[in-house]
């Protein structure tokens, strides 16, 4: 007699055992965010672009406005480019959305105004790389196609015990085959109707709600059980980092100078940082001291003795940081006598300011320089 075969199933992987543990949390989780009430590929997209190295709280009420004033992908193409800076205003990053109209506009000329659903076909798109590429085909298709962004790699080199550089080539490849591994399981065990899009979710969503940089809120994860980091108390040093670039201070000197209740100002060219966005005259100085009316009379083209101006008191100074940057924007008021000559240049009144996109630090030089207008009638 042939002996019963035995059924030998594999005990399920490591892999598979983090899928469920996760969906059913993020089921109960989620938070309520705009764009997960939609499955349409053009919000989503506008949203993982505005994501890109900005915080959700800060995100929806510009992806709002955005979908509000541009509600389609043939809208967003063809809006004039003072809109779409202004729309990006105090989002920062302004490739990103130059990125965006361009790829809108290749939408509509090659793509017959639709998204297009093929993997290769998003990532070649301006803007748009692997991460992003990944999170779209998933959440908006529900392929099975990773993502790796700070949020998830720090989940996953927690939960798996990864110890190597991320950032390091054979790690980054073993942690991009990770994500794509749970991702197919996620779909393989079928839970529910879109469980790409909510794997990849509940991923991001772990990583910004629970598996925090400092302070991970390891008894609400679902994932404790199976966590290396917790059962081993390594989440202080995974994922391991490396060395942070170290910081640059950096410093400006700007004017703010008024003749007849309108301000000097200038757009910035048309590539390079904060292309297009407007600001006042300013230039870089170094670190310690130099002569502001030295500066002044250099960024007017005026000589020493010109560039005396009748008043130059400062006005504020505001303090930013962007990537490895930190930056300090000095800025001094200048008012010009009613009858002055030199003129040249966009002078604009506050009114006429609040409709350019200035950049963040320059936005804050425009209020002052309205309040400026009010204490002094
Ligand atoms: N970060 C990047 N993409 C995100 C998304 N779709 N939801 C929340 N946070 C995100």
């Amino acid at each position: 007699m042939i002996p019963a075969l035995k059924s030998r199933t594999s005990p399920p992987s490591k892999t598979q055992k983090t899928v469920a543990p996760l969906l059913a949390w993020f089921a109960a989780n989620a938070r309520d965010l705009p764009w997960r009430r939609t499955r349409d590929p053009y919000p989503i997209w506008v949203s993982e672009i505005m994501l890109q190295q900005t915080q959700v709280k800060t995100v929806i009420p510009f992806w709002n406005r955005w979908l509000r004033e541009l509600p389609t992908i043939e809208a967003a193409a063809h809006a004039p480019s003072a809109k779409i800076h202004k729309l990006w205003e105090g989002l920062g990053y302004y490739s990103r959305v130059r990125n965006l109209q361009k790829s809108a506009q290749l939408i509509v000329d090659r793509h017959g105004r639709r998204f297009p659903e093929q993997f290769d076909e998003v990532l070649a798109l301006p803007g748009i790389g692997r991460y992003t590429a990944g999170a779209i085909c998933s959440i908006a298709f529900n392929q099975p196609t990773p993502i790796l962004d700070g949020n998830v790699i720090r989940v996953l080199t927690r939960v798996f015990g990864i110890a190597g550089n991320p950032k390091e080539k054979s790690i980054n490849a073993q942690l991009w085959a990770l994500a794509a591994d749970l991702v197919s399981h996620a779909r393989a065990t079928g839970h529910g109707d879109y469980s790409c899009s909510a794997f990849n979710q509940s991923l991001m969503e772990l990583g910004a709600l629970i598996c925090t940089p400092r302070g991970p809120q390891c008894q609400q994860c679902p994932l404790k059980r199976h966590c290396v980091a917790f059962k081993e108390d390594r989440t202080e040093s995974l994922p391991h980092l490396g060395k942070r670039p170290t910081a640059t201070v950096r410093r400006f000197l700007a004017f703010v100078i008024e003749r007849k209740g309108r301000f000097l100002v200038r757009q910035r060219p048309d590539a390079g940082v904060n292309a297009q966005l407007w600001e006042f005259p300013n230039a870089e100085v170094g670190a310690r001291g130099s002569d502001p009316l030295a500066v002044y009379a250099e960024l007017r083209g005026l000589s020493p003795a010109q560039g005396n101006p009748e008043s130059l008191q400062p006005l504020c100074t505001v303090k930013h940081s962007i990537t490895r940057y930190r930056i300090t924007l000095e800025a001094f008021l200048v008012r010009l006598p009613k009858n002055a000559g030199n003129s040249g240049g966009d002078w604009k009144t506050p009114a006429q300011m609040q409709k350019l996109a200035f950049t963040a630090a320059h936005k804050k030089l425009a209020s002052a320089a309205a309040q400026s207008i009010l204490t002094d009638r």
